[in-house]
């Protein structure tokens, strides 16, 4: 068995990652350290292929006595590191706590990873690999020609979220220079699928227009991002633990650049098609276009050759059958949307971040 040790494993991705890891890997035992915050759902990951090769630890990252004790008890050979404040808008309005688990508890983790590792000798050197998800975002914002980000591009992070995964990326780097620990980090754009939670653009979409709110659309949603498929980036992400090599930086992607306003009207198309009786077709009749984001990133486009050249990697779901799938998951999935809907965190959340805009 290969001990996994993932983190933020009840997030999106994580779940995500989880599923896929029990699905395509027989022989890995996984360790998911997941301090269950907002953007938790214990429920994504309740029906798992075979329990018997998953373990669940309630605690954070930062805690480094809990975190040293998990390399030590499960033999931990490989990190896969999810666990992150994600949302830009709320890095806004609180960036304190994006510096405390971003930053922080990256340096945790890795301090853990050296200490077991490199000084304790927990596992041959050669089966040790330190995983680090990262962004598109750290590169900033690129203007309509610009050539897309490649693994080369400088750093300009804008947000608070983007300078705090900036920053643990650099942290991560330094541990692989400085002390050699087996590092590698994936920059990814903008993940869709099953289990995101709905503060982000395309599951709010969907359970705003299917409850008849508003769609609020920042500025002239002329933004422009990069969208993969869920299942696309856990299997990039294995690929590079598997193939990439100790040092190197891949950036992951979907190819393809629509705007924010092309993506929700697809998503309202599609639910037009797919749920028709919900009492509010057409959708994109609900559409406002609200104030924008501070200092809101004009347009990402990520250069993924070097993962598709070197590690053989290519995404396989087009947006079109991507979008699909996705709006069917939610519209399969009721318990799970109405059980966030109802939270009482989710409600205040949609209250502090559009009450004001939509005002404007
Ligand atoms: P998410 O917000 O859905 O989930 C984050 C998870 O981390 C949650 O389960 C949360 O409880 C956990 N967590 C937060 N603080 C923690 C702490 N201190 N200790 C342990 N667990 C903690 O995030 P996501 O969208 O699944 O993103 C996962 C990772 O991928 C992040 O590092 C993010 O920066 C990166 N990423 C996300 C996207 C995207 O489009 N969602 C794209 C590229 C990279
Ligand atoms: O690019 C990768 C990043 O993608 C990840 O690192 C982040 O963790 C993830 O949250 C995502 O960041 P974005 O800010 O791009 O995602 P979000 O879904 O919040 O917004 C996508 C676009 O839609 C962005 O241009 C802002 C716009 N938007 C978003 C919301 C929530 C709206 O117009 N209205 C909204 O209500």
């Amino acid at each position: 068995m290969k001990n996994v040790l993932v983190t933020g494993g009840a997030g999106f991705i994580g779940s995500n990652f989880i599923h896929y890891l029990q699905r395509t890997e027989p022989d890995v035992f996984i360790v998911n350290l997941d301090a269950l915050t907002y953007a938790a759902n214990p429920d994504n990951l309740c029906d798992l292929l075979d329990p018997n090769r998953y373990m669940f630890i309630a605690g954070s990252i930062c805690d480094s006595e809990l975190v040293d004790s998990i390399f030590f008890k499960y033999s931990i050979e490989v990190v896969v590191h999810f666990a992150a404040e994600s949302h830009v808008d709320r890095s806004i309005h609180s960036p304190g706590q994006f510096v405390q688990t971003n930053i922080v508890g990256t340096f945790a983790l890795l301090e853990a990873a050296r200490q077991a590792w490199l000084v304790h000798r927990t596992v041959p050197p050669e089966r040790a690999r330190f995983h680090h998800v990262s962004t598109d975002e750290v590169y900033g914002s690129l203007g309509p020609g610009d050539a897309p980000f490649s693994e080369m591009t400088p750093y300009a992070p804008n947000s608070p979220y983007a300078a705090s995964k900036a920053s643990s990326d650099h942290l991560v780097r330094a541990y692989y220079h400085t002390y050699g620990l087996p590092v590698t980090i994936t920059n990814c754009s903008n993940n869709y699928g099953p289990f995101q939670f709905p503060e982000k653009l395309i599951p709010l979409m969907i359970l705003n227009a299917l409850s008849g709110r508003s769609l609020p659309i920042y500025g002239d949603g002329k933004q422009i991002r990069d969208w993969l498929y869920v299942e696309d980036h856990c299997e990039a992400i294995w690929r590079v633990i598997e193939r990439g090599r100790p040092g190197e930086t891949y950036n992951i992607g979907g190819n393809n650049q629509p705007t924010n306003i092309q993506i929700v009207k697809e998503v309202c198309a599609l639910l037009d098609a797919l749920a028709a009786d919900s009492g509010h077709a057409p959708h994109d009749k609900l559409c406002r276009s609200v104030a924008d984001r501070p200092g809101h990133d004009r347009r990402y486009a990520m250069d993924i050759s070097k993962i598709c050249k070197d590690l053989g990697w290519v995404p396989k779901e087009s947006l079109c059958s991507g979008l699909q799938k996705t709006v069917r998951w939610y519209l399969n999935h009721p318990n799970w949307v109405e059980k966030i809907a109802d939270r009482p965190e989710y409600r205040s959340w949609l209250q502090k971040n559009y009450h004001t805009r939509e005002a404007k």
